[in-house]
């Protein structure tokens, strides 16, 4: 939802073309998190006839905004078809610059240049901002802002904060003229921020850039992602962590350094592995080539003098990124989501790297969990288990929910996260609840944490970002280190979920000998699964063949029953959300309560009927529908066609059979090719889904 980006070089000269390839290689990483509009903004050389409140010529920094409606490439060309038309020198040279750049997924106001980031607060863009998050109060805002006299030209929440942080500086300014006669010189950056802070409600991250300070940039946070990449220029990456008073060297005259702040990590591994994860409610000064840490203290009045109280500056360490450049790339294949279907055997065999114990010798076969060992004693004693998440998440969860429960005998509650909030659901000390979030910083989940925390359960935490709000913010977790997933459409992600919470569901249950037999066979299809997904991905081209037949369809059915409900619902959502085709999971149970009245002989639908528990129960709905004659496409084990299908008619894909708690696994790869095939036989952008975003940071 939105991505922010940030590029500033400090005492090293770089071409205003360098600058600008930075921020759009920045934006083109931050592309899934949102792709209605982007911006940026760079200086121009030469002042921009700005003048202070005292009537001093600003130096000469003068802001150039670009914005335009659509994908990154279309901002790119009209930039540099403006910068020819102005005869703007692409090779001119800053030893000092601050750049900041957005990508937007719009929420207030529809994509257009105006509703575009960076949004100014006015004439001369005197403060721009860019924004991911929501400002909740911004109507109040906004009023008390057009009564003195602003003028908003977009229908964004945004626009609010530059203009409010233009009303502060010159308050501040004209206050400490009149308190100190020194023309307000003390009025710093930060403290505008924090002002601006103090008055704005709802979840931001912000970056900030003004002529009235030239060079320098201002981040901050609260709710939403960002983070800080530091290089030194010439300096060999990765030499390990290092203390925040090394950020400082790059006073003036120091060393040359480049500093970038992201939404996230997957727009700064290309340049710097040393990070720093910005925390809620801290801001973060860029000035004269060092980095001020401020922690902001939410609701400090202002000073009786009418200044603001200046916090300390804090330390902070920088953190090395366990990220590879390969991981954000393509490689040889057309799409991301592609890739990532491809990637499963390696994204389950690393989610999976040691933590399984092969047993043998003094071993027992086993799982280890270091992020949950210590608390599985308390979990087993828990009154109940609740699953939260959304979407993809959400589906995870449900697929692994009957193996916790029959492991740890612990009953289990689904919880979509929206919904939890919405009813308030009641929640007890005595609960543990896991959240389910590949990013981690889902909204509708990290406030249903807060929630949870707040009623007093155990909080676990499943998710695929180091560092994530939801990793930080768990009292515990799982890291499923399924690598970065970049297609908007979570497909390792799920099956990595999946194999993360079978081993969660295993290690609650070691203690139980009669499920000995029954966890050490899962334990040794876990072994196998990814040279069993493999297989699986052999049917590529056979889902083409089946893409081929249905890409004109209007809609399609999937029934799933038992563990292969959470396939019906996720292989469902991932036609609809990518190839824009309708497609409905339905509990294959609740056949005859009502869809079986859709059934007819042109409808298709796909049967879910591995071998399991419940595949005599699919045996008869497929009776049934072909009793009506349904379309039949039936998903059973290799060597089960003529026992699902003994009629024929209908069309038959096998797959591998696992453990049946790990049949889902396999069983949602058809699912994801078929998506992935319908979307480019129906000409729709496979990573980037009409309307959708990858992180969906608001409520
Ligand atoms: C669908 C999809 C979404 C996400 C959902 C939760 O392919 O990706 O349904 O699963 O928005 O996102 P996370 O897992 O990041 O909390």
């Amino acid at each position: 939802m939105c991505g922010i980006f940030a590029y500033i070089n400090c005492n090293v000269s770089r071409e205003r073309r360098h600058i600008l390839e930075v921020l759009f290689n920045g934006l083109r990483r931050l592309e899934y998190r949102g792709y209605d509009s982007a911006g940026i903004s760079i200086d121009a050389d030469g002042d921009g006839g700005l003048t202070d409140l005292r009537g001093l010529a600003m130096p000469g920094f003068c802001p150039l905004v670009f914005r335009e409606e659509g994908k990154i490439e279309k901002l790119v060309t009209s930039v540099y078809k403006e910068v020819n038309e102005t005869d703007l020198d692409l090779d001119y040279s800053f030893m000092n610059h601050a750049g900041i750049a957005h990508t937007r997924w719009a929420t207030h106001g529809p994509p257009s240049p105006r509703n575009g980031h960076p949004q100014s607060s006015g004439k001369g863009n005197e403060f721009l901002v860019v924004h991911n998050g929501i400002i909740t109060n911004f109507m109040v805002l906004k009023e008390t802002l057009l009564r003195h006299g602003f003028e908003f030209e977009s229908d964004t929440d945004t626009e609010v904060i530059p203009k409010l942080a233009k009303f502060v500086h010159d308050s501040l300014m004209e206050e400490n003229k009149a308190a100190n006669g020194n023309g307000g010189k003390d009025i710093q950056f930060s403290q505008v921020v924090m002002e601006v802070m103090r008055q704005i409600e709802g979840a931001y991250a912000l970056i900030f850039k003004s002529p009235h300070y030239p060079n320098e940039l201002v981040a901050c946070k609260c709710g939403s992602p960002l983070l800080l990449g530091v290089k030194e220029v010439g300096e060999a990456e990765n030499r390990g962590v290092f203390a925040e008073t090394e950020l400082r060297l790059a006073k003036e005259g120091g060393k040359p350094k480049e500093f970038y702040f992201a939404s996230d990590a997957s727009a700064v591994v290309e340049h710097t592995k040393k990070v720093m994860v910005i925390e809620d409610n801290e801001v973060v000064h860029f000035r004269n080539g060092a980095v001020q840490i401020y922690k902001f203290e939410v609701g400090k009045a202002r000073t009786a003098s009418g200044g603001l109280p200046r916090p300390a500056s804090i330390e902070r360490a920088l953190s090395i990124l366990e990220m590879e450049v390969e991981q954000i790339k393509k490689g040889n294949y057309d799409h991301y989501m592609q890739k990532e279907i491809h990637e499963q055997p390696d994204s389950l065999t690393t989610t999976m790297r040691g933590r399984l114990i092969r047993g043998g010798g003094d071993k027992v076969k086993g799982v280890l969990l270091g992020g949950l060992k210590d608390h599985l004693k308390t979990i087993r004693r828990s009154r109940r288990i609740l699953f939260i998440g959304c979407g993809t998440s959400y589906h995870a969860g449900l697929a692994t929910r009957a193996l916790v429960e029959e492991l740890s005998g612990v009953p289990v509650t689904m919880e979509l996260a929206s919904d939890l909030l919405d009813r308030q659901g009641p929640i007890y000390r005595e609960d543990t609840a896991f959240f389910v979030s590949q990013s981690g910083e889902t909204a509708d989940t990290l406030q249903a944490l807060e929630y949870a925390k707040a009623c007093g359960a155990l909080c676990v935490g499943v998710t695929n970002t180091v560092g994530s709000a939801i990793a930080r913010g768990t009292h515990c977790g799982v890291h499923i280190n399924a690598g970065c997933e970049i297609g908007v459409a979570s497909t390792k992600a799920y099956t990595s979920q999946i194999a993360a919470m079978t081993m969660m569901a295993l290690a609650l249950g070691e203690d139980t000998l009669s499920s000995r037999n029954r966890r050490e066979a899962i334990i040794d299809d876990l072994f196998n699964l990814p040279n069993m997904v493999e297989e699986v991905l052999k049917l590529d081209s056979d889902m083409k063949v089946l893409a081929q037949e249905l890409m004109d369809e209007q809609s399609l059915l999937v029934f799933g029953r038992g563990y292969n409900y959470a396939t019906a619902l996720e292989g469902a959502l991932k036609v609809k959300e990518v190839a824009l085709m309708h497609s409905e999971g339905i509990l294959a149970g609740e056949m005859k309560h009502g869809p079986l009245a859709l059934v007819d002989e042109t409808l298709p639908i796909i049967v879910i009927a591995t071998r399991d528990a419940t595949c005599s129960k699919q045996q008869s709905v497929i009776q049934q529908l072909q009793a009506r004659k349904g379309r039949l496409i039936v998903i059973c084990s290799k060597g089960d066609a003529n026992v699902m299908c003994p009629n024929g008619g209908c069309r038959v894909i096998e797959v591998p059979q696992l453990q049946d708690c790990l049949q889902p696994i396999i069983n949602i790869v058809p699912f994801q090719l078929l998506a992935y095939h319908l979307t480019v036989l129906r000409g729709f952008n496979v990573d980037q889904p009409r309307n959708l975003a990858k992180s969906v940071t608001t409520s």
